[in-house]
């Protein structure tokens, strides 16, 4: 059992997000008039606290990614604010960020496409200090071959190149790449979903203890919960560009208050046998609609068996029904019996929670 690393309670975050947006504009004609904008990111509150692991999660095209890279300011955002360290980060143009590439850095999803294959390991992870000329006390070829050594590379294999190695161990040059610096914090953009389910828990066990080593604070994105459920600290769930729950992970697993979440939770594979008959499975319905034009009210509710009229009506705002448990939802599951918001009358008996967890 993994022991959160949270720091105290009322902590300063390391990084604070405030109503992110990130709208991609849809363009027509030779005049490139705007026809629309697919609204990958539309409002987003979250926040990290130095030393903590936040995983971010949700299907495919809900805006993870995007997410991403507006907080490593790979993106220039549509609105809202990033704060680093209590540093407005938001709009810093290419020389404001070159000091903080330093402290904020990025893993990618896919190791053979993020890696130059006509450079060396050594050129590989020497980059970032050419890129910020830093010149480390022992020499840049000593420092790149302790990193090797850190991430579990033979650091003899400094002059090969990546075709020569597999899967976990190119993500592993990646990995070595990113902390070259000594980040704050890091992003890992689904770190081992290009990666065979064999050697997934090896490089996310190498990610937990670089984190206890290096003091990192990390936010790590995933499409299905079991990758994240055992780094994580916190969960913030996503769904078409908007949070939807936030919560500690022991919260989250035990007693998920937003449909989706409970539905995501549903599909988790259970390691032990004899509790598989405990948990039905939540099938979601229809496809996830689109961001260019998404559904009234809450976004959810083209495919919640608990939607009523208000939720295509009103968006349901993100507020905390438990201390540290925020959830986006006019009909939460599990919520305190004073919280706003009720189960409706009609709502079909959808049978056990998931309780393998
Ligand atoms: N550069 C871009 N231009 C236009 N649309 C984009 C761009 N990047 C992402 N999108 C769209 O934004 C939405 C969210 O994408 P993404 O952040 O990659 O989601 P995720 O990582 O959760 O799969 C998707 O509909 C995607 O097609
Ligand atoms: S607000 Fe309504 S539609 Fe949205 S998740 Fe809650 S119950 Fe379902
Ligand atoms: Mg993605």
């Amino acid at each position: 059992m993994r022991i959160p690393r949270q720091a105290s309670p009322g902590a300063e975050p390391l990084l604070k997000v405030t109503g992110l947006v990130k709208h991609f504009p849809i363009t027509h004609g030779v005049l490139r008039r705007q026809v629309g904008a697919v609204q990958a990111v539309d409002g987003i509150d979250f926040s990290v606290l130095p030393g903590e692991t936040l995983g971010v999660v949700g299907e495919s095209g809900c805006g993870k990614s995007t997410m991403g890279r507006l907080v490593t300011r790979l993106l220039e955002p549509t609105g809202g604010k990033i704060e680093f360290q209590g540093r407005d980060i938001t709009h810093l143009g290419t020389s404001g960020m070159r000091p903080m590439r330093r402290d904020i850095q990025m893993i990618f999803q896919d190791p053979y496409s993020s890696l130059n294959p006509r450079h060396t390991v050594g050129t590989i992870v020497s980059a970032p200090f050419k890129l910020q000329g830093v010149k480390p006390a022992q020499g840049v070829k000593k420092e790149v071959q302790g990193l090797l050594e850190l991430v579990g590379l033979n650091p003899e294999h400094y002059n090969r190149y990546p075709h020569e190695f597999s899967g976990g161990q190119r993500q592993r040059i990646g990995i070595a790449r990113a902390l070259a610096l000594k980040p704050k914090l890091v992003v890992a953009d689904e770190p081992v979903s290009a990666l065979d389910v064999s050697i997934q828990a090896q490089v996310v066990n190498l990610l937990d203890d670089l984190q206890s080593e290096l003091g990192l604070t990390y936010v790590i994105i995933a499409h299905d919960l079991s990758v994240i459920r055992h780094v994580s600290d916190r969960i913030a769930v996503m769904y078409l560009g908007k949070v939807v729950e936030v919560a500690d992970r022991e919260a989250l697993y035990a007693r998920p208050m937003h449909p989706y979440t409970t539905a995501l939770l549903s599909a988790v594979p259970v390691p032990d046998p004899k509790r598989r008959t405990a948990r039905q499975r939540i099938l979601l319905t229809g496809d996830v609609p689109s961001p260019i034009n998404p559904p009234s009210g809450c976004r959810f509710h083209t495919r919640c068996w608990k939607a009523t009229e208000v939720c295509s009506a009103q968006e349901p705002p993100l507020i905390a029904l438990e201390t540290g448990h925020e959830v986006a939802c006019h009909h939460p599951e599990n919520a305190p019996k004073d919280a706003p918001g009720d189960a409706p009358k009609d709502a079909p008996d959808i049978g056990n929670q998931p309780t393998g967890l």
